[in-house]
């Protein structure tokens, strides 16, 4: 097979939080891929870096009183750490907050501009007059336009489900500063999308896509393209566009980019050349993994952008699902929301590498780990159909024979069955069938168990005059357990080498026509790999869930206004009590609201409180907290909500419920 030149993206993960589990879906997808292409002896290079850009980023840092690039410098560390411990191998790690990114971005645009592909015009927005910035729609709150439920994000009503534009939520309020927007002008650019939909046409059909990918596109094709606005107001952390000053490139204008920048830093690395990878008659092969949600950016704006720009547009998109733990989506306070961090704290990597790679194929459906599926599968498999081959068979070989193995192979057609399967598997690698090759070989490990549980070399080892067989047995078993551990070096990097080392080999490329060890003398066996103890993935949920205990948050810098005097009579309406709280359970299809019982003296009242994204069901039940207990009852998407929760707190993980001191009884009112 010719020698191919592949370049391999994963997409870039935000500056603004931990990578978890869900993210290493694909960042192992991808990285089982490379070693793949890597043992076949291409020449393959995975770049990858993060995406830091954006108003969220520019947020936290001021709440953490940081600058972007001290908090986007902190991530990235902790970013390629999580990688590194997952064995994912970037042959370059950078930043979209780069020079190669910036001047990328720049020649792109201005390529894309003078090609009469951007235009400008003036949009009204949503204007925070005190953090003196434009609004993205979900850092604007106010009151249902519709049904009136309190603090509902810019663009949808989570009580009735209405949607609508941010300016016409009642009430509303900045979610930064809390004060009241203002309607604002302001020049945009935009990216003429549609200028490519004959082309966009053509290549969504053209093979580069996964076909029920394809047919999502046609739809949208057939929907018309919109323009995309890709310009953002000062202040913002971006890059600023060349004609525009006081305008930044929205972060998804410049994160593929950042595809485009990380190669160059590789390219400046090993002194090779970039445009063989991105002019626009490359011969290389140019592949993106990414996760269903982010199609749209990849398949229709991302190709539109690098035609337009003159350069080559990608050979595939590769889309994978999302991840489901124990069948739901994950949860924080179910524990299910796992950081990679704290995985690592308790179980080996390998382990879900593997698992990982025995539930992708090359669709895109969601996949799911289960708990109990993952414990039964990685013991079953791994540790009682791989390992356990070299263990039985180089306790003998070491002991009695002083490490060397037979100088002929008794099993040659057998030995020859396990070569031969290499195209299959290799087929399945190729086209992202992981757990079709994971059956595959795994149905191999059962033929050399098979063996040698027929042959027995544990009643061979007690009789007399049997010492050629016991060698000749015990090295075939190693042999297939050689090429066992070939197959499945992309998927486990680390067992592959221990396991290399034992066997005392070089690092062994793809068993294309591999020659059985004859006469080869091996190390000692050291564990390669032990069972999964179901009590750590007890304690990593545990774990998780402590994520969301109250630990203390940095001081958000600036708080909302402090309102208008009132007299003590208006104060005096407001009948406040101290309630305890009976009960407290998720609300089906609720993204923000827990449901709430309280008993508040003389009644019981039913709440929906919009905590649910700081506080787990059983953190709640038996807590004295302070109601609302005069405010109109509200009826909700939900049900009839009976009165408000007083909490304070920016949101997000970052509220907490008021409390008495121990003593308060529920009813006594608070004055
Ligand atoms: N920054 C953008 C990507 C820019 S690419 C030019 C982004 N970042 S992300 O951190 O939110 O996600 C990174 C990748 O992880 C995406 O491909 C996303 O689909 C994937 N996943 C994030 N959560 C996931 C699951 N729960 N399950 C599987 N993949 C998931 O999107
Ligand atoms: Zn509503």
């Amino acid at each position: 097979m010719p020698n191919r030149k592949i370049l391999v993206t994963s997409a870039l993960p935000y500056a603004n939080g931990p990578i978890h589990l869900g993210h290493l879906v694909e960042y192992i997808q991808t990285d089982i891929w490379v070693r793949f292409q890597k043992m076949r002896g291409h020449q393959c290079h995975y770049v990858c870096a993060d995406d830091t850009h954006g108003t969220p980023i520019m947020l936290r840092a001021d709440r953490e009183g940081i600058t972007p690039e001290q908090l986007i410098a902190q991530v990235e560390q902790e970013h390629r750490a999580d990688f590194a411990a997952f064995g994912v191998a970037f042959d370059h790690y950078h930043s979209t907050h780069s020079e190669e990114n910036k001047t990328l971005s720049s020649l792109i645009y201005k390529r894309l501009r003078d090609g009469g592909h951007i235009s400008s015009r003036s949009i009204t927005q949503a204007y925070d007059p005190v953090k003196n910035m434009f609004l993205p729609d979900r850092f604007i709150k106010g009151d249902c336009p519709k049904c009136g439920a309190a603090d509902q994000y810019g663009d949808n009503c989570e009580a009735c489900g209405a949607t609508y534009s941010p300016m016409e939520l009642k009430n509303a309020v900045s979610a930064i500063s809390g004060e009241k927007p203002i309607e604002k002008d302001s020049l945009h650019y935009f990216f003429n999308l549609g200028d490519f939909s004959d082309m966009l046409n053509d290549w969504t059909r053209a093979g580069h896509l996964q076909p029920e990918v394809s047919n999502k596109m046609a739809e949208w094709l057939q929907n018309g393209l919109q323009e995309w606005d890709i310009s953002r107001d000062a202040p913002y952390f971006g890059f600023e566009i060349p004609d525009a000053p006081g305008k930044y490139f929205y972060v998804w204008l410049d994160a593929p980019i950042g595809y485009m920048a990380s190669c160059k830093a590789l390219c400046d690395k090993l002194g090779i050349d970039f445009d063989s990878f991105w002019h626009k008659d490359s011969t290389s092969e140019l592949y993106h993994f990414i996760g269903k949600d982010i199609i749209y950016f990849h398949a229709l704006f991302w190709p539109a952008m690098l035609h337009g720009a003159d350069f080559r547009t990608p050979s595939a998109i590769f889309a994978h699902g999302f991840l489901t733990v124990n069948g739901e989506k994950m949860s924080k306070s179910r524990g299910t929301f796992i950081k990679a961090r704290t995985y690592l704290d308790h179980l080996n990597p390998e382990y879900l590498r593997y698992y990982f790679a025995a539930k992708l194929s090359a669709g895109v459906d969601d996949i799911d780990l289960s708990f109990d599926d993952f414990t039964q599968r990685v013991n079953a498999d791994l540790v009682g159909k791989v390992v356990n081959i070299g263990s039985r068979c180089s306790g003998f070989i070491s002991k009695r024979f002083e490490g060397l193995l037979s100088s002929e192979c008794t099993e040659p057609s057998l030995f020859q069955q396990f070569i031969d399967a290499q195209s299959d598997i290799a087929d399945l690698y190729e086209n992202r069938e992981f757990g079709k090759a994971m059956r595959e070989i795994m149905a191999l490990a059962d033929k050399a168990n098979q063996y040698i549980d027929d042959k027995k070399p544990w009643l061979i080892a007690k009789e007399e005059g049997k010492e050629l067989e016991l060698q000749q047995v015990c090295s075939v078993g190693l042999n297939l357990f050689r090429i066992l551990v070939a197959y499945l070096k992309p998927v486990i990097p680390t067992l592959a080498a221990n396991a290399e080392q034992f066997l005392n080999l070089p690092p062994q490329a793809w068993p294309s026509d591999a020659q059985p060890l004859l006469a080869h003398k091996i190390n000692a066996f050291t564990p390669l790999m032990t069972r999964v103890d179901p009590e750590k993935i007890a304690a990593i949920v545990e774990a998780s869930k402590e994520n969301l205990e109250k630990t203390p948050q940095p001081v958000a810098k600036r708080f909302d206004p402090i309102a208008e005097p009132i007299e003590i009579d208006d104060f005096a309406k407001i009948d406040l009590r101290i309630a305890k709280i009976v009960n407290a359970e998720h609300v089906e299809g609720a993204e923000k609201l827990l449901h709430l019982t309280v008993d508040i003296g003389d009644e019981t009242r039913s709440i929906f409180a919009g905590i649910k994204s700081a506080y787990a069901p059983e953190d709640l039940i038996g807590k004295l907290t302070v109601v609302v207990a005069n405010l109109k009852p509200r009826k909700m998407r939900f049900g009839l909500s009976e009165g408000m929760v007083l909490a304070a707190g920016p949101g997000g993980k970052d509220l907490w419920v008021l409390s008495p001191d121990a003593g308060a009884q529920p009813g006594m009112r608070v004055k």
